[in-house]
């Protein structure tokens, strides 16, 4: 294998999911790339597909359709896949099962078993790591995450997310000198993320943006004394990118490794959501001496159970509500993560800080019609 990975074509990269937030940038990007033959996006609703992109194909399929996802590796041979695929984290038990624990399963032994599959990446997130939230005294490494599998006491986001994690990092497994092909062979590697944010997100910046001229940016979930990390999509991108040219290139250290990926510098949660109000024209944020109204977690925290409760009798249990502890044990636990791996390993500099990320951001739902902008 050449190290000279500049010239070195990328041939076919697929993106699952290329429809989602962090795949459609992922998609453009690799698009924009000359090495890059073509980009194959999955997704389950064709009008995600967007505008027409050079060298870009919409493939119809759910990811849990395992038939279909074999047919696509077959057909269209990709040396690299990018597994952006996740319910959002507050699916049912059963779907977050299926969709990211089954499916990756499948589609890890798939891209396996494929002659020409290389590398595989694999988008996890920090809450695949159940040590990591409230780590806030130093910054957390991989080396001293808990990863958590399906019998973790945690949401069932956050634990088939660590399962399929591991199984991710399990199925790496170089290809010896002399082998024919790819076949039994892959290069894995698992990116795990915060919170995304930046122009066409569809959950953290739209929900702040809605409350923007009213009660809700005034609202302060507890003292405010823990800080969190956050990730520019633009760097999330990044890291995608960079991993595929070292798993392509030179993957010794990199492949069979997760790394965290953030922007580098943690904010405190009203710093970060302050910012984003202030910089969408929130007139208490904008003016000479802004109020707050705190909301102390011992009262939230019991609230939201009766909520929760309220929520999935109503649902029959078949829905897990939007706003639940889930979110304010994430606001209140905090989180410190160290980004030295992947500068060392993948090269990784964060292109734009959290502060530019933020007005980037707001100034494209303003130019996209954001409903609550004024
Ligand atoms: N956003 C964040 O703050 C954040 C933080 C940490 C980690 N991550 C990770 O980053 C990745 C991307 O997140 P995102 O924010 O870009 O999410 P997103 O916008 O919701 O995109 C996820 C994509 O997955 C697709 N999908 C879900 N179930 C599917 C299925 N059964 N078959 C085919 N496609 C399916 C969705 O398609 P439909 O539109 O058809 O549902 C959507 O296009 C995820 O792995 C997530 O865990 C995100």
């Amino acid at each position: 294998m050449s190290n000279n990975v500049e010239t070195d074509s990328w041939g076919t990269i697929l993106v699952t999911g290329g429809g989602g937030f962090l795949g459609s940038h992922i998609v453009e990007a690799f698009a924009a790339m000359p090495k890059v033959h073509q980009v194959i996006m999955t997704g389950r609703n064709r009008k995600k597909s967007r505008k027409y992109i050079p060298k870009v194909k919409f493939e119809l399929c759910d990811i849990t359709d395992f038939d279909k996802t074999k047919e696509i590796l077959a057909r269209f041979q990709p040396k690299v896949i990018i597994h952006t695929i996740s319910p959002g984290p507050f699916a049912t038990k059963e779907i977050q099962l299926e969709v990211n624990y089954a499916a990756t399963k499948h589609l890890l032994e798939a891209a396996k078993q494929d002659a020409g599959v290389q590398a595989f990446i694999y988008t996890s997130s920090i809450e695949a790591c159940s040590s990591a939230l409230g780590h806030i005294s130093s910054p957390l490494r991989e080396d001293e995450a808990r990863v958590n599998n399906l019998k973790s006491k945690d949401y069932w986001y956050c634990r088939t997310k660590g399962a399929a994690d591991t199984l991710v990092r399990e199925a790496n497994s170089p290809k010896p000198n002399g082998a024919k092909d790819w076949g039994d062979y892959l290069l894995t590697v698992c990116l795990r993320t915060p919170g995304l944010y930046g122009p066409r997100d569809s959950t953290i910046v739209p929900a702040m943006l809605a409350m923007v001229n009213t009660a809700g940016a005034r609202m302060q979930y507890g003292p405010d004394t823990t800080v969190h990390e956050w990730l520019y999509i633009e760097n999330a991108v990044l890291a995608h990118v960079l991993a595929t040219r070292k798993l392509l290139g030179d993957p010794h250290g990199v492949c069979g490794e997760a790394f965290f990926i953030t922007d580098g510098t943690p904010m405190k949660f009203h710093q970060f959501t302050r910012a984003i109000f202030k910089e969408a024209g929130d007139r208490n944020m904008n003016s000479q001496n802004p109020k707050f109204i705190v909301i102390p977690f011992w009262l939230l925290f019991p609230l939201l159970a009766v909520w929760e409760w309220v929520y999935r009798i109503a649902t029959l249990c078949r829905k897990w509500p939007y706003v639940s502890r889930q979110n304010f044990l994430y606001i209140r636990k905090g989180i410190r993560i160290s980004i030295e791996k992947s500068r060392e390993r993948l090269g990784y500099e964060p292109k734009v800080t959290t502060e530019e990320g933020i007005c980037r951001t707001v100034a494209w739902f303003k130019r996209n019609g954001a409903k609550k902008l004024n």
